[in-house]
């Protein structure tokens, strides 16, 4: 799978396309990142990429020719656009799922106060926002929604069982997880877990499983019961 990210910092990609299992996909083959910085399309000759927004107000947005001449050199008319921006629809796991099955997705960084409309209108596919809240650059939401596709490609992650049993599947959050020792400093890893009595600890899971949804995630947890009760 190819990622294409537009920005105005591709140093801050560098460490984190090398670490842990996104580094070994990379090395590997099953993921590529081309991360294209803006600023080198910029015909200002002061390679300027923002400028003052029209009808006044604060921050600067970024302009046009640069993102234009970026995404015309590197883009084909029916690819997948990503721009991330507070203001676009909330990613989730379905999203992520979609995501996973196209061969390639470009990701523009948005920065300032965002981008020309007319490059969103031109190129975007869809506007992207990883939660409510604004972060200082678009950066860290293209990571992350780099991060949560990649680990839904096929050979990215060692062991497949474990996008099963991971949160959200069902609806539910993860089950409480201990490792030994079966006691450090006085705590104890609940007995159960220790007997190998596999379909009790299955159905015990199951209950920690529902019990933190409904105490962290209502939301979560209405759509889990809706689905029970329509026996999907
Ligand atoms: N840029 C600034 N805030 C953002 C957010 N919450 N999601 C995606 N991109 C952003």
């Amino acid at each position: 799978m190819i990622f294409k990210i537009y920005t105005l910092f591709p140093e801050f990609f560098s460490s984190p396309l090398k670490s842990g299992l996104m580094g070994k996909a990379v090395e590997s083959g099953i993921l590529e990142f081309r991360v294209i910085d803006i600023r080198e399309y910029s015909e200002d000759r002061f390679r300027r990429c923002d400028d003052y927004p029209y009808g006044g107000g604060s921050g600067m947005v970024m302009m046009p020719q640069p993102l234009f001449s970026a995404l015309e050199a590197n883009e084909e008319s029916t690819g997948t656009v990503l721009y991330t921006s507070p203001s676009g629809r909330t990613f989730d796991r379905d999203f992520s799922r979609e995501l996973s099955g196209k061969g390639e997705i470009s990701i523009i960084c948005g920065h300032y106060e965002g981008v020309d409309q007319r490059v969103i209108e031109r190129f975007v596919t869809h506007e992207v926002s990883i939660g409510d809240y604004v972060l200082s650059g678009g950066e860290y939401a293209a990571l992350v929604i780099a991060d949560a596709v990649a680990r839904l490609v096929p050979g990215f992650m060692g062991n497949s069982q474990s996008l099963v049993e991971e949160s959200f599947e069902g609806d539910l959050l993860e089950y409480p997880q201990y490792t030994r020792p079966a006691e450090y400093m006085g705590l104890k890893v609940p007995d159960l877990l220790l007997q190998g009595d596999h379909a009790k600890i299955t159905l015990w899971r199951n209950e920690k499983r529902i019990e933190k949804t409904r105490a962290v995630r209502p939301d979560l947890y209405k759509k889990y019961l809706t689905r029970i009760i329509l026996g999907e």
